[in-house]
């Protein structure tokens, strides 16, 4: 049975005091019943740098487990502004994302870079959360499949599939509250599943997750869990997240 994952990207979001008192509200608000759910529901918060050791801190033996949100490939040198993956397992850090569609759009990353950055995670034991997702336009053109799975087989050359987690984050529904159908993303999430045939690999849904839209996206078979932005600053909205109902086709029905 693959695991459930609810992952927060937090993005540029917290000071380390804001951080502190999240936590402070997110942990209560936890159900011990989702906490200790079969499969179990792993939490991971995805932090900025500057937040991790306070984040691994507060959340030591809670189950929480604590992510980055990039990583250079080389493990030191004259990189200024970047950060090894050495630095942060020093931390307790166990995940990080990598290609996010934010870094490929902002800060010019390509498929390539991508590559290197799994393969340094993968290296120091981190598990990558890898993005993927296509543009609004490309959707338009009818060239979901295929933007999608050249991504992936540029990304993944050398890359371990037994520690690693794929993020189907279509671009148009990030932050932009417009949700992908859930039956669309269960769609795409299982050609994604069939294109790489591994069967155990999680893959996670992410764009405009919320409290009001969570049950019907963790209904779906395709679906192992989502990486949630804005809606995970909320400690409240991301504790219902992770709380989500199961919907059974008995409940479902009138
Ligand atoms: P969003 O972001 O939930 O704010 O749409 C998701 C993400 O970028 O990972």
């Amino acid at each position: 049975m693959r695991p459930i994952l609810i992952a927060g990207n937090w993005k540029m979001h917290k000071t380390q005091a804001e951080a502190r008192q999240f936590l402070r509200e997110f942990a209560p608000a936890l159900q011990a019943s989702s906490v200790g759910a079969t499969p179990q529901r792993q939490i991971i918060l995805c932090v900025p740098f500057t937040d991790l050791a306070v984040v691994v801190e507060e959340t030591r033996g809670s189950g929480i487990a604590v992510g980055a949100q990039n990583l250079h490939w080389e493990d030191q040198g004259a990189f200024t502004g970047e950060i090894s993956g050495p630095m942060l397992t020093e931390l307790g850090v166990r995940y990080v994302i990598v290609g996010h569609s934010e870094r490929r759009q902002y800060f010019g990353e390509t498929d390539e870079t991508v590559n290197w950055r799994l393969a340094a995670a993968q290296r120091h034991k981190l598990t990558p959360i890898l993005c993927v997702g296509e543009s609004l336009q490309q959707r338009e053109q009818g060239l979901t499949e295929s933007w999608i799975v050249g991504q992936l087989d540029r990304a993944l050359p050398g890359i371990d599939l037994q520690n690693l987690v794929i993020a189907y984050e279509p671009i148009w529904a990030i932050g932009t509250g417009k949700t992908c159908a859930a039956a669309e993303a269960n769609r795409v999430i299982g050609l994604i599943r069939q294109h790489l045939g591994a069967d155990h690999l999680p893959i996670l849904y992410g764009g405009s997750v919320k409290a009001s839209n969570i049950d019907e996206l963790m209904a779906q078979p395709q679906i192992d869990g989502v990486l949630v932005g804005g809606a995970s600053l909320d400690p409240q909205e991301f504790a219902r997240i992770v709380n989500f109902q199961t919907l059974t086709p008995a409940a479902a029905a009138p």
